[in-house]
């Protein structure tokens, strides 16, 4: 089954739920999918996925060092070719999530457009909006190439329905 890892900073939890509905949208499409705190992230996880979403807050204008080292690390985790999606909260400003969109694109990925950004808390039409872009990832990984065997006829039926609605944001 493809596999989607959703890689967020957060400090008070609101890019974190964020990326828990985004994890929820791709999985109801039938595509393996976890969120991960950036300091728990594991290379060997995202080597094998076929999605990568990360997800920062904006401080300062940018996004905070370590989540900056940690895309320095993605180099070596050769991510070209795979689907990506940038996403955060934000307070005024919102670069994060574009600068990550830049350095996924610097990296060779196929990065989803826009980013998606939250002006603070999400609020219940937000995390639709979380999971909507979810369900997107979900129909962008099932586009990739097989490496994982044969999609089942259900999951197809899946690609059809979001297909229809694609483009709705
Ligand atoms: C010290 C500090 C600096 C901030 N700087 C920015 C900023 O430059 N631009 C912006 O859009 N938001 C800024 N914010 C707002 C945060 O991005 C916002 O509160 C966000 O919801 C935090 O999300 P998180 O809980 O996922 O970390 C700042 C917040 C704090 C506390």
């Amino acid at each position: 089954m493809p596999g989607v890892i959703v890689v967020y900073l957060s400090t008070s939890g609101n890019t974190k739920a964020m990326a828990d509905a985004i994890v929820e949208g791709a999985i109801s499409r039938n595509v393996d999918a976890k969120a991960v705190n950036f300091n728990e992230a594991k290379m060997e996880d995202i080597k094998v996925a076929d999605a990568i979403a990360i997800g920062s807050s904006t401080f300062n204008y940018r996004m905070l060092p370590p989540m900056e080292k940690f895309l320095q690390n993605l180099e070596k985790a050769n991510v070209k070719g795979k689907v990506g999606a940038a996403f955060g909260s934000y307070g005024w400003s919102g670069e994060a999530p574009v600068l990550i969109a830049e350095k996924m694109r610097e990296l060779g990925m196929k990065v989803l457009d826009p980013v998606l950004r939250i002006q603070y808390q999400p609020a219940e039409k937000d995390l639709e909006e979380c999971k909507r872009l979810g369900k997107d990832i979900a129909v962008k990984v099932k586009k990739i190439p097989e490496k994982h065997g044969k999609s089942t006829s259900i999951e197809d039926a899946g690609v059809q329905e979001v297909k229809m609605g694609e483009g709705g944001h």
